[in-house]
């Protein structure tokens, strides 16, 4: 290449903040070979989760050290974990009780001979238990809805123990550290299909190749956990603090007013009755830690547009919105109302962010551009428009493609066999600041 193309290509490439020398070169933000599972961020899966390196860039490039962020859709917390490695702290907010147990965990330093002592003691339990009479053991497994469709009956036995010796561990946020290992044991050995969202069984013919070892698949999880866990507490900033709420970013929640400097997120993208089912995903785990069957099963209605609002006063306006609908109603008139129903349930939390976001804070979406009967909905776009309703103004747009984004790139959103729409195959990052 020639020099003078390359230079001018390198210098686009130089940040904000980095100086000439020690340059930062990015070339993109799809970060496809990144290793997305270093410190804590590699505990559990969850459906959609944001890439640890988008959320470490938006925090260099728009916050500053000792500031506070929020993620109001917080997930298994990738962006609190980002902040207390930045120095920041964090409010998180997740309707799913899964979400919280995992943002909380993985943003909880705690020491390695600690947790090393712990999981002896688990084992030596577990142990323990396996030579109780089988009644007894038959008596301490729960029983759910459908845990026999999902479990086979040596497996919820083992589970069980397992669950046991892990509730013996007298401190909170050590119990919970293995809960965490426990969560991802009971999926592995159920009988549900690895790399899906949505609950989805081993065909009946497959099932007796299906033996795992409960013990051997928990050991191997929480050892893992183990090191990611040194390593986050190596490197965690000491006096930084991370608060998570289980509850819906709709209402009002205990944070104070213009107390929040940056927004990192990852919103939902009203789908979770098709193809994005954070409450399906996380079901089984929930049943294991004793949810009781009806709120494990209701997650996916609570979530945003889980619900038709009817026909709610509106607080914004959004002229992309009024055009996609206008398209998607002639075709699907119930269609049309789940999105309306999004959209008036994302306004709510726009106003809760607002609330607590100071004036000039900035506030990072990471979305993506969906369809629904065949319209692509320009959400970005919807974003900002009604973000402008609430004070806000738009500052930056990155696009980004997903690589490695635990995201189905297709669904079937006619639910005609054969018929595949388009879901996500790339996002886009907008940046906004609160102007009022
Ligand atoms: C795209 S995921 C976030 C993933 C996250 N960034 C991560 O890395 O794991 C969106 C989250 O929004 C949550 N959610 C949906 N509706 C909500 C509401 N009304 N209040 C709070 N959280 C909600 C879902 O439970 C889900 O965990």
């Amino acid at each position: 290449m020639h020099e003078d193309r390359l230079r001018e290509q390198m210098s686009l490439l130089y940040l904000p903040g980095a100086t000439q020398e020690e340059p930062v070169v990015e070339q993109d933000w799809d970060y496809a070979t990144a290793n997305t599972k270093t410190h804590t961020h590699g505990f559990h899966t969850y459906p959609a989760m944001m890439i640890p390196q988008v959320a470490r860039r938006l925090i260099r490039l728009y916050a500053r050290p000792h500031e506070t962020l929020l993620d109001p859709f917080c997930g298994s917390g990738t962006s609190l974990v980002e902040a207390r490695l930045a120095g920041l702290n964090a409010y998180g907010i997740d309707l799913n009780p899964l979400a919280v147990l995992l943002a909380r965990v993985k943003t909880t330093p705690l020491p390695a001979e600690h947790l090393q002592a712990a999981l002896s003691q688990i084992y030596e339990r577990y142990r323990q238990f396996q030579s109780l009479p089988e009644e007894e053991k038959i008596h301490r497994t729960p029983r759910f809805f459908n845990i026999d469709y999902w479990f086979a009956p040596a497996i919820q036995r083992d589970l069980a123990l397992l669950r046991d010796a892990i509730l013996e561990i007298p401190h909170p946020p050590t119990r919970e550290f293995f809960l965490v290992a426990f969560s991802h044991t009971v999926r592995e050995c159920s009988y549900t299909r690895k790399g899906e969202f949505k609950l989805y069984r081993i065909p009946l013919e497959q099932q007796h190749n299906h033996q795992p070892d409960a013990l051997a698949v928990f050991l191997a999880k929480a050892e893992a956990n183990i090191v990611g866990m040194t390593q986050f507490a190596s490197e965690v900033k000491p006096a930084t603090w991370v608060r998570v709420f289980q509850a819906d970013t709709r209402q009002r929640q205990p944070i104070p007013d213009e107390s929040v400097d940056i927004v990192v997120t990852s919103p939902p993208y009203g789908d979770s009755h098709t193809t994005v089912a954070y409450g399906q995903f996380s079901r089984l785990s929930l049943q294991w830690l004793d949810l009781s069957d009806d709120e494990a099963k209701s997650i996916d209605a609570r979530a945003l547009g889980g619900k038709d609002t009817g026909d709610s006063k509106r607080n914004y306006q959004s002229p992309s919105l009024e055009e996609a609908l206008s398209q998607i109603a002639p075709r699907d008139k119930r269609r049309a109302r789940q999105v309306r129903a999004f959209y008036d349930d994302f306004a709510l939390c726009l106003k809760e962010i607002t609330r607590v976001c100071r004036l000039g804070a900035r506030a990072c979406f990471v979305v993506g551009n969906r369809t629904v009967r065949g319209v692509k909905i320009p959400t970005d776009t919807i974003l900002v428009e009604m973000a402008q309703c609430f004070g806000w103004r738009l500052r930056d747009t990155f696009e980004r493609r997903i690589p490695n984004k635990r995201m189905p790139l297709q669904n079937s959103p006619s639910n005609v066999p054969g018929e595949k729409g388009e879901t996500m195959q790339g996002e886009t990052i907008v940046v906004l600041e609160a102007c009022r």
